[in-house]
Parts: C-alpha cells; sequence; structure tokens
C-alpha cells in the first residue's frame, strides 16, 4: 500500500474541527474505502504488505503470542523496549498480560504507527479492545504533539510511548535499560541497517542485566552477532515450526542447536552484516566479506554437511574430508576445535568448560582462525 494515502488523510482532517463522535466517523469512513489494502491473516486479524509482508500469514496476532508475549514472560517484566513496533500488535499482547508495563514503541514511519488508529480487531480479539485502544491512544498522541493529527479520539497514557523514526537514531539518544526488548524487522535484504552487528550491540545496550532480548528471526548473521554480546538461545515457534532467537545477558538455558553453533562459528553464513552508508552497501560489503573469507579463513556454506567433522574423520564420508583436508583441517585439529562443544576435554588444552552457546561459538572461531592463522579480532569480528 501507498501510505501517502495516510497523510492525505490526516492533512484533510486537520482541516476539521471534530467532536470525537465525528472523529470516530470519518476514521471507520476513511477506513472502508481502504479495507482492500488489508490481508485478513489466519487469526482473522488485518495486516499490511508495506515494503514486505509486515505478519505472519498464520495469524498477525497469533504469532506475536507464541514468538513474543509468551517467551518473555511478559507478566514479570517492568519495561519494554519495542522495536519495529508496526500497528502496535506485540506491545498490544504484553500490555493484556501485564497491564502495568511500561511500554516504548519505535517505528519509522509514522503513517503506519497512525493506520492503526483505524485498525478493528475481529470479535475473536475483543478481549484485547480496550488495551488496543492504550495503545493507539499512544499513538494518537504523539502524532499530534509532531503536528500531524490535529482532533483527537483516544485517551493518552503516560505509560506508553511512541518514538517515530530510525531505530538506530532513536536508540542512539536513548538513556534508560528495558527488561524486555522486542526486535521484530523485516528481512535482512529489506532492512538491512537493522541487522548490522553495530545496531545489534545498541540493542544490547539498552537491556538490563536481567533483561530478555527476543525475535522471530534465527538466521546466522543476526545469531553471530548476538552471540558477540550476549547469551543466544532458541525459542520454538509451534505456529510455523520454525525457531526464534532469545538472547540475555546472564546464562542463557536453552541453547541453539550444535550444528546452527558450528555453522556460525566455522562457516562464512557466521559473517554478520556491518554498518556502511546506504542498505545497498550493508548488503555488498558482506558479500564481499564472505568471498574473501570463504575457503580462506572460514569454510564454505555450500555445502550443508560442511561441518560434519565426524563423518569426515571417524566416518565414511570421504569426500568432505578431502575437502576438509583441501582447507588445512586434519582430524586431530577438528577435534581440537569441536572440544567446546564437548561435555568433557577430548583436546588436553582446555582451561575450563563452555557452557552457553554464545561461548561455544566464539571459541571454535578463535580455534578455527587460529589454524588458518587469521590473527584479528575473533568478535566482533573485525577484518
Ligand atoms: C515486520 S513489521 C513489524 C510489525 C509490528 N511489530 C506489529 O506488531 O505490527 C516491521 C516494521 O519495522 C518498521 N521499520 C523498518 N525499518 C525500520 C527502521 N530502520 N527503524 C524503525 N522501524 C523500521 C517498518 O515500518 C514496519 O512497521
Amino acid at each position: 500500500m501507498d501510505i501517502s494515502i495516510i497523510r492525505k488523510y490526516f492533512e484533510s482532517e486537520n482541516k476539521k474541527n471534530l467532536t470525537s463522535r465525528e472523529v470516530f466517523n470519518e476514521r471507520n469512513k476513511f477506513f472502508l474505502q481502504i479495507k482492500d489494502n488489508f490481508i485478513i491473516t489466519g487469526d482473522g486479524t488485518l495486516s499490511l504488505k508495506f515494503e514486505d509482508t509486515m505478519h505472519s500469514y498464520v495469524g498477525a496476532l497469533k504469532e506475536r503470542l507464541e514468538a513474543y508475549t509468551k517467551p518473555s514472560k511478559i507478566s514479570e517484566r517492568k519495561k519494554l523496549l519495542d522495536i519495529c513496533s508496526g500497528f502496535g500488535y506485540n506491545a498490544l499482547y504484553a500490555l493484556y498480560y501485564n497491564p502495568n508495563l511500561e511500554i516504548d514503541m519505535i517505528e519509522k514511519f509514522w503513517e503506519i504507527s497512525a493506520i492503526s488508529l483505524f485498525l478493528p480487531l475481529p470479535d475473536n480479539y475483543s478481549f484485547l479492545e480496550d488495551y488496543f485502544n492504550k495503545i493507539k491512544g499512544a499513538v494518537e498522541y504523539k502524532l499530534h504533539e509532531l503536528g500531524l493529527i490535529k482532533n483527537l479520539y483516544y485517551n493518552n497514557d503516560s505509560n506508553i510511548r511512541l518514538h517515530v523514526g530510525e531505530a538506530d537514531e532513536i536508540l542512539s539518544k536513548m538513556g534508560n535499560k528495558f527488561d524486555v526488548i522486542f526486535f521484530d524487522p523485516y528481512k535482512a535484504e529489506v532492512s538491512p541497517e537493522l541487522f548490522t552487528i553495530e545496531f545489534v550491540k545498541k540493542m544490547l545496550d539498552r537491556l538490563d542485566e536481567k533483561g530478555i532480548f527476543l525475535t522471530y528471526l534465527s538466521n546466522y548473521a543476526i545469531r553471530s552477532a548476538l552471540s558477540c554480546y550476549s547469551n543466544i538461545g532458541k525459542v520454538n515457534l509451534p505456529l510455523n515450526k520454525v525457531e526464534g532467537t532469545i538472547a540475555t545477558l546472564i546464562q542463557e538455558e536453552s541453547s541453539i542447536g550444535q550444528y546452527e553453533e558450528r555453522i556460525i562459528a566455522l562457516t562464512e553464513l557466521g559473517i554478520p552484516y556491518r554498518n556502511a552508508s546506504t542498505p545497498k552497501e550493508i548488503l555488498d560489503k558482506r558479500n564481499e566479506e564472505r568471498k574473501f573469507m570463504r575457503n580462506r579463513y572460514l569454510l564454505p556454506s555450500s555445502k550443508r554437511n560442511i561441518v560434519d567433522f565426524e563423518s569426515a574423520f571417524n566416518g565414511e564420508d570421504t569426500n568432505l574430508r578431502n575437502r576438509l583436508e583441501e582447507f588445512g583441517l586434519t582430524k586431530e585439529y577438528s577435534e581440537y576445535i569441536l572440544c567446546p562443544q564437548k561435555e568433557q576435554c577430548i583436546c588436553g588444552k582446555c582451561t575450563k568448560r563452555f557452557k552457553t552457546s554464545s561461548e561455544r561459538i566464539i571459541e571454535m572461531r578463535k580455534r578455527l582462525f587460529e589454524l588458518k592463522g587469521f590473527n584479528h579480532e575473533v568478535c566482533p569480528y573485525i577484518l
């Protein structure tokens, strides 16, 4: 949808002095004109295609519950930072389960936030209505403050705040910490600026010592960046049978899988995105870095079982063994690299055990770089 129609609507609404009832009626009338732009997702909630698909077709709100509300143990939290807040669905469910929660939402496009002011909930979610009105109140208040909306319909709740603009800029100005952070961007190809290791650090800098960071993402680059500054784990998302990611500053109980740890630590897929002047440059830069590191200092990602050192050196896979040997790996060295994943030391060189996925990733990569004579930082992995 072209969001300039939202801007035009408010330009026109702002020319009128409306009573509360009139505001309600005008906005309803406008929503009926634009409603065909919305997608009805599996649970009846509305979504939109803007730059990319905003929510899962399984159900925009259903997905929020599984990916964010439940794993965050939201009822125990005090302050939520909702990055990429869109229509405010994430914040909405959080507020329902914890009405005392303080919420800061960050959204780049005010028009996207403003859409929430028109959005109805389906009947099956009528229990969320009062809470959605509070989110809408915060949106309306902020847009009023910015001079973008004149007529007010909702009440403002000072516990809920919207910040409009680039997440990077907003985070740079924030000094406070949060005990829960939700990160809900589009995929890296659409918003690469939100995937850089520098931006990841900026988000984690806002996390309280005992706080929890959650994202529906599980891609290697984001997990790699997170593993440099926090302990990462997986979140099972039952609806579409994929994984999300959890990150904490204290020890995380649910590790990611051994295979994922190896791919992040030892292959070019674990190379993070880095800041650059434009989104395209961020994507290009990572591609160039992958090309440079591939086969030279890191294993290539072209073969899925490339990190199955056991099959190569103790099993039947002679092709893989040849390939790994060409790269410079021997049976002995492969055991040294994988040792951080073993319960007990098998290489005779460890001085401790590595309890978290993040620790294992960093140590395995360090050992590979040692072998390849790559004398650079392991984390944050600066060339
Ligand atoms: C997948 S949607 C999030 C949906 C949202 N959590 C909800 O509950 O409706 C991604 C959102 O990120 C916003 N966004 C994209 N790039 C951004 C940036 N650089 N800074 C802040 N927000 C951004 C988009 O406008 C979009 O609303």
